[in-house]
C-alpha cells in the first residue's frame, strides 16, 4: 500500500518513523519499520506477542532510542538529540498511557493530574486541571482519591494527566488491557471523541480486535516488521487477520525476530 492509499502523504505527519531498527543484543526487536501516522487519525498496532510493539510505541515517542533509522514526531526529528532535548520535547510533544495506571494513591485525581507537569516545573493552571478533567468526563470527581474511583474512571484520570499538556500526539500501550468490556469499550469511545472532536492524533497499542476497530487505520506487526494494514477496519476482520498472524508465527516457532535463542 502506497502512503497516497492512508492519506498519510498529502496531511501533516504526525510521527514519522524511517527504517527504524531496534536491536537488543542479539535480539531484533524492530527490523526496519518505515510508518507514518497522519496529524489528526487514530492508528493502532496489532501483532503476536513479541512482535514489537511496545518496542515500536517507545521508539515512536521519543521515551527509547532506535538503533538505527529516524523518529520524527511533530516535525522534530529526535535521531541525534540529546537525552535532556529528548526529554523537553516528550514533554511538550507526548502523553502516554499504560495498561497499569500509575496513579498516586495518596492524591487527588487533579493533583495526579497535575504532577508531571508539577515536578517538570510547569504546574498547570487549575483552569487547564479542571479543562482536562472535563475531557475525560470526570470534572465531578476532581477531589476524589484513586481509591474512590473505578478501573475506568481511574484509567481517564490517567487518560487527563496525559492530556494536560496538549500533546501533538498520544500513545497507549494496551491502555484497555486491564478494563472490562463495557469500561473498555467506554474508554474507547472517549478516545475516538478525542479524536473526531479534538483532531487528537492518537496511536494505541492493544490486541483486542475491538479495540482496534475503533482506528482508522490498524497495522500488523509480525517480526518486528509491518506485515500489512487495514483501513476503516471492522472487529471481524481484525480478528481475521489477528488469527492467520498467529498461525503463521506460531507455524515458524519463537518467531519475534527473536536471534540464537
Ligand atoms: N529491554 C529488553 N531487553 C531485551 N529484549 C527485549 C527488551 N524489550 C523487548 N525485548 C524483545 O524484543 C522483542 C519485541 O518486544 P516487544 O516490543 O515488547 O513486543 P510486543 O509488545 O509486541 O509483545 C521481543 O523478542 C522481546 O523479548
Ligand atoms: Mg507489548
Amino acid at each position: 500500500m502506497t502512503e497516497t492509499d492512508t492519506g498519510a502523504g498529502t496531511a501533516a505527519a504526525a510521527v514519522r518513523l524511517r527504517s527504524v531498527r531496534r536491536l537488543y543484543r542479539d535480539v531484533v526487536a524492530l527490523d526496519g519499520v518505515d510508518l507514518t501516522v497522519r496529524a489528526g487519525s487514530f492508528v493502532a498496532i496489532m501483532g503476536p506477542s513479541g512482535s514489537g510493539k511496545s518496542t515500536l510505541l517507545q521508539c515512536a515517542a521519543g521515551l527509547d532510542r532506535p538503533t538505527s533509522g529516524s523518529v520524527e514526531v511533530g516535525g522534530t526529528e529526535l535521531t541525534g538529540l540529546s537525552e535532556r532535548r529528548r526529554t523537553l520535547l516528550r514533554r511538550d510533544l507526548i502523553g502516554f498511557v499504560f495498561q497499569s495506571f500509575n496513579l498516586i494513591p495518596s492524591l487527588s485525581a487533579a493533583q495526579n493530574v497535575a504532577l508531571p507537569g508539577r515536578l517538570a516545573g510547569r504546574r498547570p493552571s487549575r483552569a487547564q486541571v479542571r479543562a482536562a478533567l472535563r475531557r475525560v468526563g470526570l470534572a465531578e470527581r476532581a477531589g476524589h482519591r484513586p481509591g474512590e474511583l473505578s478501573g475506568g474512571q481511574q484509567q481517564r484520570v490517567a487518560l487527563a494527566r496525559a492530556l494536560v499538556s496538549r500533546p501533538a500526539v498520544l500513545f497507549g500501550d494496551e491502555p484497555t488491557g486491564a478494563l472490562d468490556t463495557t469500561t473498555s469499550r467506554h474508554v474507547l469511545c472517549l478516545l475516538r471523541e478525542l479524536v473526531d472532536g479534538e483532531g487528537q492524533t492518537t496511536v494505541l497499542v492493544t490486541h483486542d480486535p475491538v479495540a482496534a476497530s475503533y482506528a482508522d487505520r490498524v497495522v500488523f506487526l509480525v517480526d518486528g516488521r509491518v506485515e500489512s494494514e487495514l483501513l476503516r477496519p471492522r472487529a471481524e476482520e481484525v480478528a481475521g487477520r489477528m488469527a492467520t498472524l498467529e498461525r503463521h508465527t506460531g507455524a515458524v516457532g519463537a518467531g519475534a525476530g527473536a536471534v540464537g535463542r
